[in-house]
């Protein structure tokens, strides 16, 4: 026998550093894998208010997955292990999460099933561990409850607008779904294990993949292009626009730069694709690219806000081209990244983005000026994200550069041929769009004192031939 004084106060035995890095760890690779499945299906869903809160949630669930990756780095976790040896069960079950047949069947899971084991998964470490000895997972898992918690209560408000129906009809799937983290033992991996559900009708389909072509939202037309610039055939939409332009440069600008930031869309679906075509890279790389991606979505939603701040009717108005994303449907996802790098780095390059800037200004338009004025900041950081991550994926040499020149030259060539494949094509026209808008645009005009300032820009374009003079 030996001697020993009682136990000050009593612990969970499963609340120790060793229980806490494996289990966070397995947190962090279902948050990882959530994040690009949220990234695959905000790139598969057209419906714009689904696709809008997949995209910030996609955002957030990367905010969440790097905490823990860093908690777990504190928890004397070998460096060179948190990136590596990821838990198969939770790499299965996320894989089955994102094979959703459709955008409700993948709301339904994640927000119905996934979401709520994740909460139950961090409810259940609080409930053990101490808040002493713990307190900096605590103060994490305490915040990222609280985002899922509002997650799941705003996508629950959204379907129960857009689509009341949706929880009830994806049950089945969501019972799958249920029964597959049962049989792991739950996402922290500590209860009891069930059996897998290998005979249920949810089963045995195929990996998802993302899409290589999008559509938009069934509310607006069919569109290609969304711009003059885009499209040098549509002599009639260029007409048309300059109908618009007449009225006064200002108005242009600020007709434009709100169609043009609700058209960005596509952006924010290149990179969002690359974080799923892109299943291994250094996490900072997933860390970057959802920022982009959910960065041009708050682009692309600034426009929308300010064209339904004038009041308009958005899907009669406004036209939402899908051309960019789906000519880029065919290339290889690092040739994608590289002229979307073109565009963005040819904007900073130009100055273009301050020059609208002061354009708005001008106009006295504060709202456009203020996003402007953000987007700028935000474009910025994406031009160090391209650089860094294409240099890092074709290699930081002489070769390297020029592979990356090669592919951005190929795929101009590309979009070029697919604007001449697509030109007489009822989607390509502009015309119809802006003699509708113009009428409502000239009834809305005030007059403001002239600051005269000297109006002269231009865009970044793929075809730099789309830029001359007719
Ligand atoms: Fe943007
Ligand atoms: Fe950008």
């Amino acid at each position: 026998m030996v001697k020993v004084l009682p136990t000050s106060r009593a612990t969970h035995e499963q609340a120790r550093v060793d229980n806490a890095s494996q289990y966070l760890k397995r947190c962090y690779v279902a948050e990882r894998q959530s994040m690009r499945t949220l990234a695959a299906w905000f790139v598969d869903t057209s419906q714009w208010d689904f696709k809008r809160q997949l995209s910030s949630d996609m955002w957030q669930t990367t905010r969440h997955a790097d905490a823990l990756r860093t908690r777990v780095l504190e928890l004397r976790y070998p460096r060179r292990d948190v990136d590596r040896k990821y838990d198969a069960d939770i790499l299965n079950l996320l894989a089955e999460c994102a094979k959703g047949r459709d955008t409700f069947e993948l709301i339904g899971g994640v927000y119905g099933v996934l979401l709520p084991e994740l909460m139950r998964t961090y409810q259940d470490y609080l409930d053990q561990t101490d808040p002493l000895d713990d307190a900096p997972t605590v103060y994490i898992l305490r915040h990222i409850l609280a985002d899922k918690q509002a997650q799941v209560e705003r996508m629950r408000a959204l379907a129960a607008e857009v689509m009341p129906e949706l929880f009830e009809t994806t049950r089945d799937w969501q019972d799958y779904l249920r029964v597959w983290v049962a049989s792991i033992g739950g996402i922290g991996g500590l209860d009891a294990r069930g059996e897998k559900p290998d005979g249920h009708a949810g089963a045995g389909r195929q990996d998802h993949e993302v899409g290589r072509s999008v559509q938009r939202d069934a509310r607006w037309r069919p569109a290609l292009f969304h711009l003059p610039h885009e499209n040098k055939y549509d002599l009639e939409g260029r007409k048309a626009w300059q109908r618009i332009e007449a009225l006064d440069k200002r108005v242009a600008m600020q007709v434009w730069s709100a169609i043009s930031h609700f058209n960005e869309i596509w952006a924010a679906e290149v990179v969002a694709a690359s974080m799923w075509d892109f299943d291994s890279q250094p996490w900072d790389f997933y860390l970057d690219l959802a920022r982009w991606s959910w960065d041009e979505t708050r682009h692309s939603t600034m426009g929308y806000r300010a064209l339904e701040g004038w009041g308009w009717d958005v899907p009669e108005l406004v036209p939402w081209g899908n051309a960019l994303y789906n000519a880029m449907g065919p290339m290889p996802p690092i040739q994608r990244l590289a002229l979307l790098y073109f565009y963005e780095e040819g904007l900073l390059r130009a100055g273009t983005k301050q020059i609208e800037l002061k354009i708005l200004e001008s106009a006295q338009d504060g709202g456009a000026a203020q996003d402007m004025d953000f987007d700028w900041a935000d474009e910025a950081i994406h031009v160090s994200y391209g650089y860094t991550w294409l240099r890092h994926l074709l290699g930081d040499s002489s070769a390297g550069r020029e592979e990356l020149q090669r592919l951005t030259e190929e795929a101009r060539d590309i979009l070029a041929r697919f604007v001449q494949a697509h030109k007489d094509d009822p989607e390509a026209k502009l015309a119809p769009y802006f003699d509708r808008l113009y009428p409502v645009v000239e009834g809305m005009l005030r007059e403001i004192p002239d600051d005269g300032l000297e109006i002269a820009w231009a865009p970044v374009v793929a075809d730099t031939g789309a830029l001359e003079e007719t």
